[in-house]
């Protein structure tokens, strides 16, 4: 048996720390022995039974985990590899990294960056990791550091935002942070943003068509209203990248931002992202996000936690990233 976090059930049960059968770990040819997973979005979703994210019950929660290789059936991984798995459905289709022992697809795996220890890259965690995503696709749009306008970060004091902020900032972006938190103002220029504005700030123009031209591209987690300003407020060529729905799943536009403005849209999405990509960001993590800033912005939290750090996370009142200590 192994302690577990489980997320809550249809019939009730809410979501708790329980114990679960390592006989009952789904199939997959790599153990790991996990040492760290962390708090996303999705997580609170899952444990408190909010947007049906777990698909099946009991369900071990969480969908980022980071450890030792107790066993492979692969040549790619030995016994005391060090690998960082997140996505792939774990957390939601199967159990995740909310237990000491996982059962997962080598596949899936990516041997962790040198120089990068397993709680750093659950520091990182989904959230890190779609960030860095989102800086590539910015990168991919040709959005360049050092141009005249600067760009924006929503939910800036959240994971996805904490660590796009200090990615951007670092490689030299002027970066705006969009947050609904002035108490975070210090811990944003902290991170290296070089100004924070409200969410009512960025949405308190004149709703036209097209808006005046603020950024030369922003990552988004808001989705919704902040989404759509951002839209209309992109300079010519410009990109906004999307990976969230705190905000709100619809979106209102117009088509003016990109037939007129030839502004792109990019979708970011972590789950079932390819494995050579996911290799290319994590490297890229592990030169881009020094230590100091990684420490900055994560706080450590036991598995007994999680239940009420879930809701937490949920209201929006979580700073940056929680690191789960499985051990703990
Ligand atoms: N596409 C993907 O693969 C992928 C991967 C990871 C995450 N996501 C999504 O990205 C989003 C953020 O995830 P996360 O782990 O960073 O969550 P998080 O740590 O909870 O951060 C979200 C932040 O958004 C801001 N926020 C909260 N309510 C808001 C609202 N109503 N309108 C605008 N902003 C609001 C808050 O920041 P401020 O207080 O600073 O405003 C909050 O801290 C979630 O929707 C998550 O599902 C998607």
């Amino acid at each position: 048996m192994m302690r577990a976090v489980l997320a809550a059930e249809p019939d009730g049960l809410p979501g708790r720390l329980g114990e679960i059968d390592t006989a009952e770990l789904p199939p997959g040819d790599l153990v790991v022995k996990v040492a760290y997973s962390s708090l996303n979005y999705k997580d609170g979703l899952a444990v408190t039974g909010q947007g049906k994210i777990a698909r099946r019950f009991p369900l071990v929660c969480g969908i980022d985990l980071a450890g030792v290789v107790e066993s492979s059936g692969s040549a790619d991984f030995s016994a005391g590899d060090e690998v960082v798995v997140t996505g792939w459905g774990l957390g939601e289709e199967r159990h995740g990294g909310y237990g000491e022992l996982a059962r997962v697809e080598s596949s899936w795996a990516v041997r962790l960056p040198e120089k990068m220890t397993c709680y750093e890259a659950m520091a990182i965690g989904t959230a890190g990791f779609t960030a860095m995503l989102c800086v590539l696709a910015l990168e991919r749009h040709g959005i360049e550091p050092g141009g005249r306008l600067p760009v924006a970060v929503t939910g800036a004091a959240g994971g996805v935002g904490s660590v796009a902020v200090a990615l951007l900032a670092r490689a030299g972006y002027r970066v705006v942070a969009v947050s609904g938190r002035p108490e975070q103002e210090s811990y944003l220029l902290q991170l290296g943003a070089a100004e924070v504005i409200s969410r009512q700030e960025l949405t308190a123009a004149e709703r036209r068509p097209l808006g005046p031209r603020r950024f030369a591209g922003a990552v988004d987690v808001a989705g919704g209203p902040l989404l759509a300003t951002l839209l209309r407020e992109t300079d010519y060529g410009g990109c906004v990248a999307a990976c969230g729905l705190v905000g709100g799943a619809d979106l209102e536009t117009t088509v003016h931002p990109f037939i007129l403005r030839a502004v792109d849209l990019a979708g970011v999405e972590s789950v079932r992202c390819p494995t050579p990509v996911r290799r290319t960001a994590w490297e890229r993590l592990a030169c881009d996000l020094p230590h100091s800033v990684i420490e900055e912005m994560t706080v450590t939290a036991g598995l007994g936690e999680v239940p009420d750090l879930a809701a937490e996370i949920l209201a929006g009142r979580v700073r940056g990233r929680i690191v789960v200590d499985v051990g703990r």
